[in-house]
């Protein structure tokens, strides 16, 4: 009788397959910038394996800062520090040249923020965020609240139908008292015009595409195993 076929990892197994992949990426004896989301909650559970290694981190997030707290792992301000030598967090696309989209988890200022302090930002993600075109994901964007419903006229004037996301049947309140858009229908084919267009937009916090802060390499977890892919 022949063995069974063992099963296809499910999505959280591939989150822990790439979250501890991620540790070949940080550099002993320094403070690392860690991302926000649930892949990246399967890094901090990794890092605290070698945590005696590294200095500490610097979160883009409150849920991140708890969880690296709880696993005692020092977390620094971000003032605290010049350069990072690495960023690790996830994204929710990622096209072929590592221009990402942000934000699923509210957290994209803070981590646009962590990534520009750092060296490199090494996006950890599995095999269904990689996309050709950005924008089949609902497009995050951080805003300052009375600006809403101009930006969601900006946005129709796109070709994207934004929403402001809820929580409890409230506006979602991010951790810099901001809320957050989410844009439908828009094909980012130019991530790099799109995002300086939209950043300079009133009332615009952050725009959820990540492409001047781009990947330089992503972890990529398939059924087969984790792929790096390159974007120097
Ligand atoms: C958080 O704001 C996001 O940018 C996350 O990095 C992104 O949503 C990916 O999250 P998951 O790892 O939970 O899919």
């Amino acid at each position: 009788m022949s063995a069974p076929a063992s099963a296809a990892p499910t999505q959280d197994e591939l989150k822990t397959l790439v979250g501890r992949a991620a540790l070949e990426y940080v550099v002993r004896g320094e403070i690392v910038g860690v991302g926000t989301g649930s892949t990246v909650n399967k890094f901090i559970d990794a890092l605290a394996t070698i945590k005696h290694e590294i200095k500490g981190a610097v979160s883009s997030s409150i849920a991140s800062t708890e969880r690296l707290r709880a696993l005692g792992i020092e977390v620094f301000d971000s003032n605290a520090v010049d350069e990072l030598a690495v960023y690790i967090d996830g994204a929710d696309e990622i096209d072929g040249r590592g221009h990402m989209i942000k934000g699923g988890g509210a957290a994209l200022t803070r981590e646009k923020i962590v990534a520009a302090q750092s060296r490199r930002f090494v996006c950890i993600a599995d095999a269904s965020k990689r996309v050709e075109v950005l924008g089949a994901f609902p497009l995050p964007v951080e805003i300052i609240p009375m600006a809403a419903r101009r930006l969601m006229r900006q946005f129709a004037a796109f070709g994207g139908l934004a929403q402001v996301r809820e929580k409890d049947g409230l506006p979602l309140v991010t951790d810099n008292g901001q809320h957050i858009l989410d844009v439908t229908g828009l094909k980012i084919s130019d991530p790099l015009a799109f995002e300086s267009e939209v950043n300079q937009w009133p009332g615009v916090v952050t725009v959820g595409v990540f492409a001047h802060q781009k990947a330089q390499v992503c972890l990529l977890a398939t059924p087969e195993g984790v792929q790096t892919l390159r974007y120097d």
